[in-house]
């Protein structure tokens, strides 16, 4: 698959087959998310992969509790099954409480992989383009995380770029120390669907050309 193809076909999947995922697709896809750029090479993360289905289950758990408790916000995402109608106005503070309780996590159980991107804020260097110095480490676990999504697709697999989680308990459960920070959780798995491209925006209106 040529890169162009694995970037235009890439959709998050929130429905995954119930099939494992091949040992060697795994390792090929932490190879290419370490190959990630990063300010000076610090090299600012660390992978933790996590397949025992009962760990799976305990993330689902904590994010459904987090739900329940309007702990996390749903703001920015989409959603495979159409919003009933007393949620069409996106937004209202009200509605998007509502979208949340629509919003199933139930991938979290099915996924057969879920890697946890862990930020290592310590190793970030200072750099003047950035107003945050420390923040650095995080802009390149966003480059390692595209790399993970598009090897995923040119390997046959689903991923969802998932952040709809409770930092607190997930931490603990993860043995992830204060110093470091767990930027995402990426799914991946074989879809079940192929869902629907939701677009983007005009790109003209995203351009400002200084010729
Ligand atoms: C920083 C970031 C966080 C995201 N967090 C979530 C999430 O927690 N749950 C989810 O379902 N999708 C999440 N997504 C996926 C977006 O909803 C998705 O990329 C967007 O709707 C565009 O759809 P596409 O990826 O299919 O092109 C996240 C994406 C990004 C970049």
């Amino acid at each position: 698959m040529d890169l162009e193809e694995a970037i235009r076909n890439r959709r998050s999947h929130r429905l995954f087959k119930n099939a494992p995922v091949e040992r060697e697709k795994i390792d090929a896809i932490l190879d290419a998310a370490h190959w990630a750029p990063s300010p000076a090479n610090t090299q600012p993360w660390e992978f933790i992969v996590i397949r025992r289905r009962d760990a799976r289950r305990r993330l689902f758990e904590f994010s459904e509790e987090a739900k329940r408790s309007g702990r996390i916000e749903v703001r920015g995402f989409s959603y495979v099954r159409p919003l009933p109608e007393t949620v069409a106005e996106p937004s209202s503070e009200e509605s998007e409480r509502l979208a949340l309780q629509h919003y199933s996590l139930s991938f979290l159980k099915n996924v057969p992989v879920i890697i946890a991107i862990v930020g290592l804020p310590l190793t970030s260097v200072r750099s003047a383009s950035y107003q945050e110095t420390r923040d650095s480490y995080k802009y390149s676990c966003g480059a390692v995380i595209q790399n993970i999504l598009l090897t995923a697709e040119s390997l046959g697999l689903g991923s969802l770029w998932f952040t709809l989680f409770d930092q607190k308990p997930v931490r603990q459960f993860l043995r992830i120390g204060n110093s470091k920070h767990l930027v995402a959780m990426v799914l991946v798995g074989y879809a079940a669907i192929s869902p629907p491209s939701p677009g983007r925006l005009p790109l003209k209106e995203k351009i400002t050309w200084i010729d």
